[in-house]
């Protein structure tokens, strides 16, 4: 028994904010953003709109796109660093709003490779036979632990939702998922207060100290080596050589991280789903973005080997090797 992507669905907030929009803000330019990133503009919540709105649109879609109903959810597992509530979890939340009563639903945080965790959590359960119907999600509104005052990080993040439906099927189906972490990296990339440790008070603007603290350029370092090792590990678990991937779908932080690991497959470009450019960062719902774009766009077709990969803070970083 394997699971199979049935169908898939994303989500952008409608507020953009354009690189050109940030020079005026703070001290940087189009330029830098652009050849350094490859971010042009990125999508950011209205006012009051959380994450669970922006997952409710995207499991829609997705449950539209894969022919079922709400109520056919049997599972709900969803990737989040910036839930609405403390409890109950976003998994819980969306469940309500769909009306998929009594099934088991949670949230899994490991950041940017939210989606990743969560996708390899319904795929066990689905392969175990416990699962017939399982809506995975990844959802951010990393604009509100934003430090909008720094210009390392604030340039960086958006706002955004992706989501999938997995069913059971004979033939594979999500081939293989891979997840590590490694703690030791902490300092590199974290936010600076939460619930249990405590929430701080700024001294300079009086409001509560909850950005985003990133070591940019030691995290891309590593980045690129954990995720060229992860991408070489999706493969031999499976036997196959680079030249059976079609499609790379990656996490979309950084073009220069995404075109290192397209290089390491003897990819060209064309053969990478890249959304970088549209929304920035968007933690754990930037590859179910991706993949969403690529299967709407009609450049993923069933029967493609995809491979999936994230990287965030924790470190946590994983793949997924997928038949579509
Ligand atoms: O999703 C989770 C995982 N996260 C990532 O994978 C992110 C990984 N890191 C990166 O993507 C890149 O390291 C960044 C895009 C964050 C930074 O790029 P970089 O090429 O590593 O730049 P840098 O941090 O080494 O900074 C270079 C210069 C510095 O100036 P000096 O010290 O050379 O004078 C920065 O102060 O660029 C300056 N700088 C900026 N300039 C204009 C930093 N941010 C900005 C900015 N605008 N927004």
């Amino acid at each position: 028994m394997y699971s199979r992507i049935a169908g898939t669905g994303s989500y952008l907030p409608d507020q953009v904010v354009t690189n050109f929009d940030l020079e005026k803000r703070m001290d940087t330019t189009d330029e830098w953003i652009r050849t350094r990133t490859g971010i042009e503009r990125r999508h950011l919540a209205a006012p009051g709109q959380t994450t669970v709105d922006m997952a409710e649109h995207a499991a829609r879609r997705a449950i539209e796109a894969a022919g079922v109903t709400p109520a056919e959810i049997d599972f709900i597992v969803f990737g989040t660093t910036t839930p609405d509530l403390v409890f109950p979890n976003c998994g819980t939340l969306l469940q309500a709003r769909l009306g998929a009563r009594g099934c088991p639903a949670f949230s899994v945080e490991t950041a940017c490779s939210g989606f990743i965790y969560a996708l390899s959590i319904a795929d066990k359960f689905v392969k175990a036979g416990e699962a017939k119907c399982a809506l995975v999600v990844g959802a951010e509104t990393l604009s509100r632990i934003t430090d909008w005052n720094d210009r390392n990080t604030a340039v960086l993040f958006g706002d955004g939702a992706g989501a999938l439906v997995l069913k059971p099927t004979a033939e594979a189906g999500i081939l293989s998922t891979h997840l590590h972490s490694d703690g030791e990296y902490k300092d590199l990339l974290y936010v600076e207060s939460g619930v249990s440790r405590g929430f701080e008070v700024d001294p300079a603007t009086n409001k509560v100290n909850i950005g985003i603290k990133m070591a940019g350029s030691e995290v891309f370092k590593v980045a690129v080596t954990k995720l060229g090792a992860a991408v070489d590990e999706a493969l031999a678990a499976n036997g196959l050589e680079k030249s059976a991937v079609d499609w790379l779908i990656p996490h979309q932080a950084n073009i220069r991280i995404i075109g290192a690991m397209a290089k390491r497959l003897d990819l060209p470009m064309e053969k990478v789903i890249l959304t970088v450019q549209d929304h920035g960062n968007t933690s754990a719902a930037s590859v179910p973005l991706a993949l969403d774009t690529g299967v709407r766009d009609g450049r993923i077709k069933r029967g493609d080997l995809l491979l999936l990969e994230a990287f965030g803070g924790g470190f946590t970083w994983g793949s997924a090797l997928v038949r579509f």
